[in-house]
């Protein structure tokens, strides 16, 4: 079966015009989910990764066994106000509406090779904030993963010095 065979799409969600890649429907079936993350697991095979860096919240349930499955550890980045530590944040925008992430101060040991992961790769600003947090805090970014990536919004750009992977690509 084909990963894609899980993946419901759904017309005009949150909004006209949105074309939503429901993940719900893959990680509520195991043979599904587990066939995501171990192909997920080859395609950052070639790349030396110390820790995993997934943004809130589909970026846990990806990230999370990805770091599981490699044996590394997991950074969980937050949206703004929920980590309880000594923050740093920074605002982005969204393909709908903005939001703010955050990750603590001492998450990343400096030189640490970080590898972020996330559900799916759109416009890129939930990435690039990320990726950006990550190097502020002294973390070396060797990729970034994806399950889906939608192409006709070139998130891709934003990420130009960052090895960008993904599974699944839909151009709609
Ligand atoms: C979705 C998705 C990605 C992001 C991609 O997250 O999970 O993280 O959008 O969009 P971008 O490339 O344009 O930034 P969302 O902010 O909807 O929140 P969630 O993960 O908490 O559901
Ligand atoms: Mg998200």
């Amino acid at each position: 079966m084909n990963l894609k065979d899980y993946i419901r799409v759904i017309p005009d969600f949150p909004e006209a015009g949105i074309s939503f890649k429901d993940i719900t429907t893959l990680l509520q079936n195991g043979a599904g989910y587990k066939k995501a993350i171990d192909e997920l697991k080859e395609l950052v095979a070639h790349l030396k990764i110390d820790v995993i860096a997934g943004p809130e919240a589909r970026g846990f349930v990806v990230g999370a066994p990805l770091a599981y499955a490699l044996g590394v550890g997991f950074i969980p980045i937050r949206k703004k106000g929920k980590l309880p530590y000594e923050t740093i944040e920074a605002g982005y925008n969204l393909e709908y509406g903005n939001d703010s992430l955050a990750m603590h101060t001492d998450a990343i040991q400096k030189g640490q090779n970080v590898l972020i992961a996330d559900d799916l790769l759109a416009t890129g600003g939930t990435i690039s904030t990320s990726v950006n947090l990550v190097r502020q805090l002294g973390g070396n970014i060797v990729g970034a993963a994806f399950l889906i990536e939608l192409t006709h919004l070139n998130g891709r750009e934003k990420l130009t010095d960052v090895e960008v992977l993904t599974l699944l690509s839909y151009e709609s």
